[in-house]
């Protein structure tokens, strides 16, 4: 009663098809077998029965002997169903090979549909790599744009125009790697810093016009007019906000990234890092001490 139910083998519908297409076509092909072997014994058995035992002796249809025209009718049928079995329905009838075509139009549809899914999840990447590219070309680049940024887990990288968080061995980073570098950053955060950093070339990215600004830092109205700024410099860095960040992501060729691991509530974020776009080339992790309220990792990304 509580016995194991003897599991059955499992076939699909199109592999129970073919097996009774098969299993059709052997009977189909045993008959003509069997029809072939019929009309040789019948055919002797014609002609003795005309020639030896003398039957029908008298009837000769279009002059000749009866077997002969016997045996061309029947050969005629013979061939008739020879051709039925090769040509009207050579392979698995016609039903069956219409029902086959449709699947394969069906598969290839599903196919198309994949490819073009697939065709406009690459597009922005094919659009950032050419954007990236042309933009080389145009410049001829002689110096490595690098993004230096702190973000957390979900992105966030400042609030109210404020770093979220104080982490000493970031701050040293960021300073060792700017120190003596052009520096590219959008209004605001030149705006949130008390006073320009010492030892760095400050470039302040701005719609307006007449932005004033202290002797020294210099005011450009495009990022690509920054880039050109600070093409004499071989490792300038893009050091933020959001707004700028997004915009650069598409020219830069490093990130050096100190990924800080909460997640914050805030209203500036980093753009998502593409993996398909970009590489991990180095990552060591931080943890959290008396002058570290959080653990993070410096990570550098460099492009594919
Ligand atoms: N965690 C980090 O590593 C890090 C680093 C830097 C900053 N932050 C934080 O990020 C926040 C600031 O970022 P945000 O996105 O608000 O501002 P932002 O990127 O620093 O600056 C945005 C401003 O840049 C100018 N700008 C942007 N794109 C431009 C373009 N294509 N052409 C000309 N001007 C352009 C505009 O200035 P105008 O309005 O004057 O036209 C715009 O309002 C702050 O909270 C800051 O503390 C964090």
């Amino acid at each position: 009663m509580f016995g194991k139910k003897k599991a059955r083998p499992q076939i699909d519908q199109e592999q129970l098809e073919l097996i009774q297409n098969a299993q059709k076509r052997i009977k189909q092909k045993k008959r003509l077998y069997f029809h072939f072997v019929l009309f040789l014994i019948g055919s002797i058995f014609i002609i003795l029965a005309n020639t030896v035992l003398d039957i029908g002796k008298d009837f000769t249809p279009f002059g000749k002997e009866w077997f002969l025209s016997a045996i061309f009718v029947w050969l005629f049928f013979l061939l008739y169903h020879v051709f039925n079995v090769f040509i009207t329905h050579k392979f698995m009838g016609k039903a069956w090979e219409q029902k086959q075509l449709d699947k394969l139009v069906v598969q290839q549809k599903l196919r198309i549909e994949q490819l073009k899914n697939e065709l406009e999840k690459e597009a922005p990447h094919i659009a950032e790599s050419e954007h990236y590219n042309k933009s080389l070309k145009k410049k001829e680049k002689t110096s490595e744009l690098t993004i230096v940024v702190a973000a957390a887990e979900n992105n966030a990288i400042g609030k109210d125009n404020k770093l979220i968080w104080h982490l000493s061995d970031d701050l040293k980073r960021f300073k060792n790697l700017t120190n003596g570098h052009h520096i590219i950053m959008g209004r605001k955060t030149f705006e949130s810093f008390p006073k320009p950093l010492p030892n760095r070339t400050h470039i302040v990215i701005t719609r307006q016009n007449n932005y004033q600004v202290p002797e020294g830092v210099i005011v450009v109205n495009s990022l690509e007019d920054a880039i050109s700024a600070v093409k004499n410099d071989s490792q300038p860095y893009i050091i933020g906000g959001g707004d700028i960040y997004k915009q650069a992501l598409l020219l830069a060729d490093k990130i050096e990234l100190t990924r800080v691991h909460e997640d914050f509530e805030a209203d500036a974020f980093f753009p998502d890092i593409d993996p398909s776009i970009w590489k991990e080339t180095a990552n060591t992790f931080h943890t959290k001490d008396d002058k570290h309220d959080y653990e993070f990792s410096f990570l550098t990304y460099e492009r594919k």
